[in-house]
């Protein structure tokens, strides 16, 4: 077998962002858009990688470290991925790659740690290196490290598993069933934002004002709890209530901007329960929970006002091999 594709399914964080990073609880569910990853083993030993959606192609060395210029920056987690596989088993043959993803990029639906993902299970398949999906999830995490400082592990965990769960840092996973009448409006701000600067930012005001932030992260986290609550009733109007709480919060700890407080607004008007950011904020995307009869009127409420909306569904499928030969 010489050429592999893998895929692995973007992500929205319902509640919890932010906090999770100093161990709280989150709620987050993995989405039906995914990140493909295709793989080809070539005699040369290089790592030539083509990201379609961005237009980039480039031959990098085969292990050493790389500066790239600014306009191959997209490629790092790919490049870092590669390489990283390559010293932790020792590979000894060259890769050609080929990236797509249906996950808009820079918005917080977990599209770089879906490519990581799909990317470690192209490779594991082809080398034959029979890694569990828990390895996976793992390389993928020390992919995000290098990507931005102080990940959660949230986003390589969901990419891999895929579901819908509460994650915690430190405590056992819990699978939730969605209620069948879940129907959440995802808008796309396409404002670009970079995750590890917002977490810097938090982490920022929570070394200037520890006591205050910590109180704040401990109110998200009640929140997580109630959502789960919330969710297992299929009590939507209580998890809009909760939208609109952790959303005070996470403008508390300074990473809203206008623009996504006008979407919130705009959805709360036209009908839903509630909203709120969705990853690390800064521009990205917005979630909101409604009634599905108020759904399309605050669809065209947010395009009016130039918000993207994205078309969801939720997926039961993680990190998956779609062709291998
Ligand atoms: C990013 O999807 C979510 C953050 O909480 C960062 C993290 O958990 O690694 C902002």
């Amino acid at each position: 077998m010489i050429s592999c594709t893998a895929s692995a399914p973007g992500k929205c964080i319902l509640v919890g962002e932010h906090a999770v990073v100093y161990g709280t609880k989150a709620i987050v569910t993995a989405l039906n858009l995914r990140a493909f990853s295709s793989i080809e083993i070539i005699s040369d030993k290089i790592i030539d990688i083509e990201a379609i959606d961005f237009q980039l192609q480039k031959k990098f060395p085969f292990i050493k470290e790389t500066m790239l210029d600014k306009k191959f920056l997209p490629l790092k987690p790919i490049v870092n991925c590669c390489q990283i596989m390559i010293n932790k088993f020792k590979l000894n043959k060259g890769m050609k790659l080929k990236i797509r993803s249906a996950i808009p990029s820079s918005a917080g639906l977990g599209s770089s740690a879906a490519v990581s993902v799909a990317t470690v299970k192209a490779i594991e398949s082809v080398f034959e290196l029979n890694l569990t999906n828990d390895e996976i999830s793992q390389i993928a995490f020390e992919v995000e490290k290098i990507v931005h400082t102080r990940p959660s592990g949230i986003d390589n965990f969901i990419c891999t598993h895929g579901g819908c769960i509460q994650y915690s840092k430190k405590e056992q996973i819990k699978k939730i069933e969605l209620p069948k009448n879940f129907s959440l409006i995802i808008c796309n701000s396409e404002i670009p934002r970079n995750t590890g600067v917002l977490v810097e930012k938090v982490a920022k005001l929570h070394n200037k004002f520890p006591n205050i932030t910590e109180k704040i992260f401990d109110a998200i986290n009640l929140l997580s709890i109630k959502a789960l609550e919330s969710l297992k009733k299929g009590d939507l109007v209580e998890l809009g209530e909760i939208f609109n709480l952790n959303q005070g919060l996470l403008e508390a700890l300074g990473v809203s901007t206008a623009i996504l407080s006008k979407f919130i607004n705009i959805a709360k008007e036209n009908g839903a329960y509630g909203a709120k950011l969705t990853g690390a904020g800064g521009g990205g995307c917005i979630i909101a929970i409604s009634p599905s009869s108020k759904q399309k009127n605050i669809v065209e409420a947010l395009k009016k006002i130039g918000g993207v909306p994205i078309l969801t569904e939720f997926s039961q499928d993680g990190v998956k091999v779609e062709d291998l030969k």
